[in-house]
């Protein structure tokens, strides 16, 4: 149990006059979602995501509110500003003045730079990498990404494609493979193939996401997606390390689109 202190509760009433916030509950919230990514003791898992220890709770609530509210956006292509609208839009007011309190309530990080775990239950995923995807997966897709200059081709199996085109939801099994390349430069620049997408010059990486029968059920709510691992692996097909967090939290504002960014893609395929 952590002791609170008289500056912690002074910080707290502050916080909300209205209402005095709820530590106990705040600590809930940061023990089943917030401490994927931002650690129980608001020392952060990795190196793009905000500690919240020692914070002030009034700029605590105020950046949750302004995430709820729409008012703090991406601020470039790669912000997962997206993630901490998705899960602040999940918040009541009162929740965020919980965590606000909770949070600002614990000491800072010792050592800048230090790390905390990552919740096992979000990070354990059950894709296994798809030995056979060459011949048994559709293309359904191609993207440039001009600021990596890398370029995307993407793969599903026909059981993710016949559900997009039938508007269903994804039956177990569905599959998405992508692989990532670096395009093949001409003084620094991409260059273009007759379609309008980047030739490629050397494979990179792969990322994956894959649903199974219970594999979203020990992911707490506000970040699950439904049935959804994912995974990133390396030319070897070994798995790479990630935060599973992250990957669901920004895919998570699609769950009306089965959690896919490229859903009208695979509907279009013939
Ligand atoms: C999937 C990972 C993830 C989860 C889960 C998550 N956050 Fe975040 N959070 C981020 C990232 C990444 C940022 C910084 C990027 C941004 O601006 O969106 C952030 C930013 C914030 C900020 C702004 C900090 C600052 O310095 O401006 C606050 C406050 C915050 N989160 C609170 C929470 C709370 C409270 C929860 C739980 C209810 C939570 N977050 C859950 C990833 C996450
Ligand atoms: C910052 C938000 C963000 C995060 C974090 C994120 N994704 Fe995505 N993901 C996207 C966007 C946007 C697309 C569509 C275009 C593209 O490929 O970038 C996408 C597309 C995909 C696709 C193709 C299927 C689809 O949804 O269209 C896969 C597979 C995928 N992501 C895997 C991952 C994995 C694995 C992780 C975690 C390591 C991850 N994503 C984390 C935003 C994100």
């Amino acid at each position: 149990m952590k002791k609170v202190t008289i500056a912690a509760l002074a910080a707290a009433l502050s916080a909300s006059a209205a209402q005095a916030a709820d530590l106990e509950a705040g600590k809930v919230k940061a023990m089943q979602v917030c401490g994927a990514c931002h650690g129980v003791n608001g020392v952060s898992v990795g190196d793009n995501i905000p500690n919240l220890a020692a914070q002030r709770p009034a700029y605590i609530e105020n950046q949750l509110k302004a995430f709820k509210e729409g008012l703090r956006k991406a601020g470039s292509p790669t912000s997962p500003v997206a993630t901490m609208a998705a899960i602040a839009t999940q918040l009541s007011n009162e929740d965020i003045a919980n965590v606000a309190a909770f949070y600002a309530s614990l000491p800072g990080a010792e050592k800048g730079g230090a790390k905390s775990a990552q919740f096992p239950n979000v990070a354990k995923t059950h894709v296994a990498f798809p030995e056979d995807y060459k011949k048994t997966f559709v293309r359904y897709h191609t993207i440039n990404f001009p600021a990596t200059k890398q370029v995307r081709h993407y793969y599903a199996n026909p059981a993710t494609i016949a559900a997009a085109k039938a508007g269903k939801p994804m039956p177990d099994g569905a599959f998405i493979l992508t692989e990532v390349y670096s395009a093949k430069l001409e003084n620094g620049n991409p260059v273009l193939g007759p379609d309008g997408f980047y030739v490629v010059d050397k494979p990179l990486l792969y990322t994956a996401m894959a649903t199974g029968a219970g594999w979203g059920s020990e992911i707490p709510d506000m970040l699950r997606n439904g049935d959804w691992n994912y995974a990133v692996f390396s030319l070897d097909k070994q798995h790479r390390p990630i935060n599973q967090a992250e990957c669901l939290g920004c895919h998570k504002p699609l769950e009306g689109a089965s959690y896919l960014f490229t859903l009208k893609q695979l509907a279009s395929q013939k």
